[in-house]
C-alpha cells in the first residue's frame, strides 16, 4: 500500500505536498518523492527513506511549481531505493505518474516495450505504466490514459503528469482508493482523505475505470468512453486524526477490517504466478529432512499452527521454536533442514540472530516478512513477502493472517512436490485457500455478537483460551491478543491439559474461550467445555461444528465452515475482535499498548 498525492491550483504544490505526504505515512515509508511540472519541464525529488529526508533535499534543492504529484512508498516490486522510488517519468521525460497497486502483468509489457528499445531504469511494476503512457501518447492525454489502462492488468490508483499539456492533472483508479479535492485555491487527488483534509471536505470517490480531468478551476471526470459522468461531492465531517484511521477509532480495528485483502493480495502473489509463486517452486524440497518454523510473538503462533498443516500434508517433521530459545539451544539443523523464518518487520533481533544461527549450522533459509528490503528478507536464501501492506498497530492482525495464508500456500505445494497431493489434491485445497477473504469479509459484516459480549469481559482478571490440535495453536495467539492490549491476564491451553493441572484454577465466574474447528474432535472440547461450566466457569464458544445449545453460562459464536487446516484464518478474526472490543471498552491504547513495541530490534 503506498500514498499518492497530486495538486494543480494558484499555491505553490510543494509545501501542499510534502504535507499531505506526512499525513498518508501510514501508508508507507521506504521511501518518498515528488515531481512537479513548470516552465523547466518536470523537476523530481525522490529518494529512500522517510519523508524528512525528502524535505531535507528540497532544502538544498528547492523547486516551485503549481502542478505536481507525490507518493510515498511501500515496496512490492523492487526493493526500497533511490530509483524505485517514486514518481516515475518515462524516458522521453514526457510523462510522470505515481502509482499505488500491484501491476501483475508488468513483465510481460516491460519485456514487449524493452524490445522496441525503451530503456528503463527501475525495478518497479509501476515505471511500466509511465513508459507504456508515453509509447501511447499520441497528443491527447486522456486518450492516452485510456489506452494505457485497458493495458494493465492487476490493481492501480494513479496520478500523471503530461508534459505537453501542463494544465491538466490526471487521475485513475481500479481497486485501490483514490478521491479527488476541489478547493477554492486548487484541486487535488489523494489516496485518502487525511492527505487534503486541511484543505477542503468536498471530495469525489472515483470509482472503478472513472477517469478524472483536473485543472486549476475545477474537475471533469470521464468514462473508459471517454464519455463525460456526473459524480456528486461527499463532505468529510472526520477530524483529521480519525481520517488517517479511514474514520475507524484505531489503527487495529482498520488492519482487521482490511485482513480480505491482505489474504487475497498473498493468495494472488502465489497462484497468479507472482514472484513468490516463483520462489515457493523453485525450492527442491525433496532434500529436507525436517523444517524448523521459528518467530517471535504473534509470528511464533503462525509457526504452532502451521506445525499442524505441514505435518498433516507433507509427513514430513516439523519442529516449532521461539527464536529467542533458538538461538541459544545449539540446534540439530543441517543442510537437510529447511529453516522457516515468520517476521512481519523482517527486524526482530532475536529472528534474525535465529536466522544467522541456522545459516551458520549450513541449514537452508526461508522467511515470510512483511517488509522488503528488511535484514531478514535480505539475508534468507529464499524470501516470501506477505502483502499486507504497512502495520501500524503494535498487535499484529492482516500481517499475522497474511502470514498464516502463506503457510499455507507453502504446506499445499511442499505436499505436492513431496507427491503426497496430486495436482488435484491441490488444487481442491488451493480453491478452499482463495475462499478465505469472502469468508473473513461475510464474518467481519457481522461483529454485533462479539462487540456486544466483549463488553460484559472488561472485569476479569484472567481469561483462558483451549482448544485441540490446530485450534490450540490459534488459541495461543488468541491469548497474546488479548494480554497485548487489553492487559488481562491469559492462558491457552490444549483442552486435554486441562485435567493435568489447570483445571485447579476454574472458579465461579472464570471465563474460558473454547475454540471447536476440528469437527473430528468436538466431542473432546465439548465435554472440556462441560467440565469448566461444572466449576463455575462461563465460556465463550467460538467454532464451525458446535452442536450445544447457548445457554446462561454458554455464549456460542458460529463461524463458516472450512477444512479444519485452515480454519485458524477464520477463528482468529473472532479472537482478534474479542480483544480489540475488550480493550476498546477498556480505553486503553490499543494501537500502542504499554512496554510493547511493534519490532524489538534490541535483545
Ligand atoms: C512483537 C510484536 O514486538 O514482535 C508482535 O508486538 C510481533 O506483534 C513480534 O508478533 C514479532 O515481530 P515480527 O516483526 O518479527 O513479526
Amino acid at each position: 500500500m503506498c500514498g499518492i498525492i497530486g495538486y494543480i491550483g494558484k499555491e505553490n504544490a510543494v509545501p501542499i505536498i510534502l504535507d499531505g505526504l506526512k499525513r498518508l505515512e501510514y501508508r508507507g515509508y521506504d521511501s518518498a518523492g515528488i515531481a512537479i511540472m513548470n516552465e523547466k519541464g518536470f523537476e523530481v525529488a525522490k529518494q529512500k527513506g522517510r519523508l524528512t529526508a525528502l524535505e531535507e533535499l528540497i532544502k538544498q534543492r528547492p523547486i516551485k511549481g503549481y502542478i505536481g504529484i507525490g507518493h510515498t512508498r511501500w515496496a512490492t516490486h523492487g526493493e526500497p531505493s533511490d530509483i524505485n522510488s517514486h514518481p516515475h517519468v518515462g524516458s522521453k521525460n514526457k510523462i510522470a505518474i505515481v502509482h499505488n497497486g500491484i501491476i501483475e502483468n508488468y513483465k510481460q509489457i516491460k519485456e514487449r516495450l524493452e524490445q522496441k528499445g525503451i530503456k528503463f531504469v527501475s525495478q518497479t511494476d509501476s515505471e511500466v505504466i509511465a513508459q507504456l503512457a508515453e509509447y501511447y501518447y499520441n497528443g491527447d492525454i486522456v486518450e492516452t490514459v485510456i489506452k494505457t489502462a485497458n493495458a494493465l492488468e492487476g490493481s492501480y490508483a494513479l496520478g500523471i503528469m503530461c508534459l505537453d499539456e501542463p494544465n491538466k492533472l490526471i487521475a485513475i483508479k481500479k481497486d485501490n482508493p483514490l478521491i479527488i479535492g476541489v478547493a477554492e485555491h486548487g484541486n487535488f487527488i489523494a489516496s485518502d482523505v487525511p492527505a487534503i483534509l486541511k484543505h477542503t471536505n468536498r471530495v469525489y470517490y472515483l470509482n472503478d475505470k472513472e477517469i478524472a480531468v483536473l485543472t486549476k478551476s475545477g474537475v471533469e471526470f470521464y468514462n473508459m468512453d471517454r464519455e463525460p459522468i456526473y459524480k456528486e461531492p461527499e463532505i468529510i465531517t472526520w477530524s483529521v486524526d480519525s481520517a488517517e484511521k479511514g474514520g475507524y477509532e484505531h489503527f487495529m480495528l482498520k488492519e482487521i477490517m482490511e485482513q480480505p485483502r491482505a489474504i487475497r493480495d498473498t493468495i494472488q502473489s502465489v497462484l497468479a504466478n507472482g514472484d513468490n509463486g516463483k520462489v515457493i517452486e523453485s525450492l527442491d524440497v525433496t532434500r529436507f529432512s525436517k523444517f524448523v518454523i521459528t518467530g517471535c510473538g504473534s509470528a511464533y503462533n503462525a509457526g504452532v499452527v502451521a506445525k499442524y498443516v505441514f505435518e498433516k500434508l507433507c509427513r514430513v517433521p516439523v519442529e516449532v521454536e521461539l527464536a529467542s530459545e533458538f538461538r541459544y539451544k545449539d540446534p540439530i539443523i543441517d543442510n537437510n533442514t529447511l529453516v522457516i523464518l515468520i517476521s512481519q518487520s523482517g527486524e526482530t533481533a532475536d529472528t534474525i540472530a535465529a536466522m544467522r544461527e541456522a545459516k551458520r549450522r549450513g541449514a537452508v533459509t526461508l522467511s515470510i516478512v512483511n517488509v522488503m528490503g528488511s535484514t531478514i528478507a535480505k539475508e534468507t536464501d529464499y524470501t516470501l513477502y506477505t502483502m499486507a501492506g504497512p502495520e501500524i498497530a503494535v498487535a499484529t492482525t492482516k500481517a499475522f493472517s497474511a502470514q498464516l495464508v502463506m503457510l499455507y500456500l507453502l504446506a499445499v505445494t511442499f505436499a505436492r512436490k513431496l507427491g503426497k497431493l496430486s495436482d488435484e489434491e491441490e488444487r481442491k485445497l488451493f480453491s478452499e485457500i482463495a475462499s478465505l477473504p469472502d469468508k473473513v469479509s461475510e464474518m467481519l459484516k457481522n461483529v454485533d455478537t462479539i462487540q456486544k459480549y466483549a463488553t460484559t469481559c472488561v472485569g476479569y482478571k484472567s481469561i483462558f483460551f483451549i482448544g485441540r490440535n490446530i485450534d490450540y495453536a490459534i488459541a495461543l495467539e488468541g491469548s497474546l491478543k488479548l494480554k497485548e492490549i487489553s492487559y488481562i491476564h491469559s492462558e491457552a491451553y490444549a483442552g486435554g491439559e486441562l485435567k493435568h493441572g489447570t483445571i485447579s484454577l476454574i472458579e465461579d465466574n472464570t471465563l474460558v474461550v473454547a475454540i471447536s474447528c476440528c469437527e473430528r474432535l468436538y466431542e473432546k472440547i465439548y465435554s472440556n467445555v462441560e467440565q469448566v461450566i461444572s466449576r463455575g466457569a462461563k465460556v465463550l464458544f467460538i467454532g464451525n461444528c458446535i452442536k450445544a445449545l447457548p445457554g446462561e453460562k454458554l455464549e456460542i459464536v458460529n463461524i463458516p465452515v472450512i477444512n479444519e487446516l485452515f480454519s485458524p484464518s477464520l477463528s482468529v478474526i473472532i479472537l482478534q475482535l474479542f480483544s480489540y472490543y475488550v480493550a476498546a471498552n477498556k480505553g486503553l491504547d490499543i494501537d500502542k499498548p504499554r512496554n510493547l513495541a511493534k519490532s524489538v530490534t534490541v535483545e
